[in-house]
């Protein structure tokens, strides 16, 4: 019996190629340059199952171009970039990879936090341009981290890693998300609900653990820079669109805030060109889920999704199972 068809955006990693290749007709892009979405849409036209990355956009004109495909799996937590409504209608499986990524996320909020805070960038660059005169009284003066309030927005998973890990930085944790967590796991990690302005105007971080949904989009804009203390700093690993590029520019610009780290930026892979130029903002190419274990196995976790579907069970991180009676 022939195998089913899948088309893979990038060659993932051994392991995750081990369980595609035994199971499916694998074609992978495995060109430097990313897929275009022309290829994109001709390469999947016979595929049964797509396995792709967040820059790849999974949506109503996709899915008509592959009126076989089944399923389509991201290899990342957000899923942005697939219309989920749209493969519901057309009775096609999403899936991405809760779960994998948290810690390790979370883990680079908090080097972000610490580089931004400290300086570290900016002096690494000095050392390295060998203009460094020697120890000095005065410079590059940071703001301290132990004992300040962390205000998290969006206490999932990720969220509540960065408060987990504000414990041993004796920090005071405000948070705000839709609904308060159960109460002893406010206690348990100390943190204190707040609504969103009130996280603003008291924290001395603020920083963004959102899914991209409407509502979210340009969630830290002017209003909320006029909000947040001259001495804070603003950390970003969700989404770009949830900040207002522009906006925080001219926050900077004005001294409405001390400092920004991002992780993600809102027309990826350009940044906003005011941002570039400035020292008090740090700059990282959409790393926080980069390490060799934890893409490992986000890439394991979507070609285990496509493999469940063509084996008769329920992809165990389907988005839209629920909908399609699975
Ligand atoms: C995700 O998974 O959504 C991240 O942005 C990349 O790890």
């Amino acid at each position: 019996m022939s195998k089913p068809k899948v088309l893979v955006t990038r060659p993932l990693f051994p392991e995750a190629r081990a369980i595609l290749d035994e199971r499916f007709d694998v074609e992978y892009w495995t060109q430097a340059d990313r897929i275009s979405r022309g290829e994109l849409l001709r390469r999947v036209a016979d595929k049964d199952a797509l396995v792709c990355l967040l820059t790849e956009k999974a949506d109503d004109e996709l899915l008509a171009a592959a009126p076989k495909l089944r399923i389509v799996a991201t290899v990342s937590v957000g899923y942005d970039n697939i219309d989920v409504p749209a493969c519901t209608r057309r009775k096609v499986v999403a899936t991405h990879t809760p779960g994998v990524l948290d810690e390790t996320t979370a883990d680079f909020a908090w080097t972000l936090l610490m580089a931004v805070a400290r300086r570290l960038v900016e002096g690494d660059a000095w050392m390295r341009s060998g203009a460094w005169p020697g120890w000095d009284l005065d410079q590059l003066l940071g703001g301290d981290v132990w004992g300040k309030t962390l205000g998290i927005i969006g206490f999932g998973r990720i969220g509540r890693g960065v408060a987990r890990r504000a414990q041993g930085f004796q920090m005071r944790i405000l948070y705000h998300d839709q609904a308060r967590v159960p109460l002893d796991a406010e206690r348990e990690l100390h943190a204190e609900f707040a609504d969103r302005d009130r996280l603003l105007r008291e924290s001395d971080f603020v920083t963004l653990h959102v899914p991209l949904l409407p509502e979210t989009r340009h969630l830290i804009s002017t209003e909320a820079f006029e909000k947040m203390k001259r001495t804070a700093y603003l950390i970003n690993t969700s989404r770009g669109p949830v900040v207002d590029e522009a906006a925080l520019a001219e926050a900077l610009d004005r001294k409405k805030i001390a400092g920004a780290a991002l992780d993600v930026y809102e027309h990826e892979p350009k940044v906003h060109p005011a941002l570039v130029a400035r020292k008090d903002v740090i700059l990282a190419p959409h790393i926080a889920s980069a390490t060799v274990e934890t893409r490992t196995k986000m890439a394991v976790m979507a070609a285990t999704n496509a493999a469940a579907l063509f084996e008769g069970r329920r992809p165990p991180n389907a988005l839209n199972a629920d909908a399609l009676g699975l």
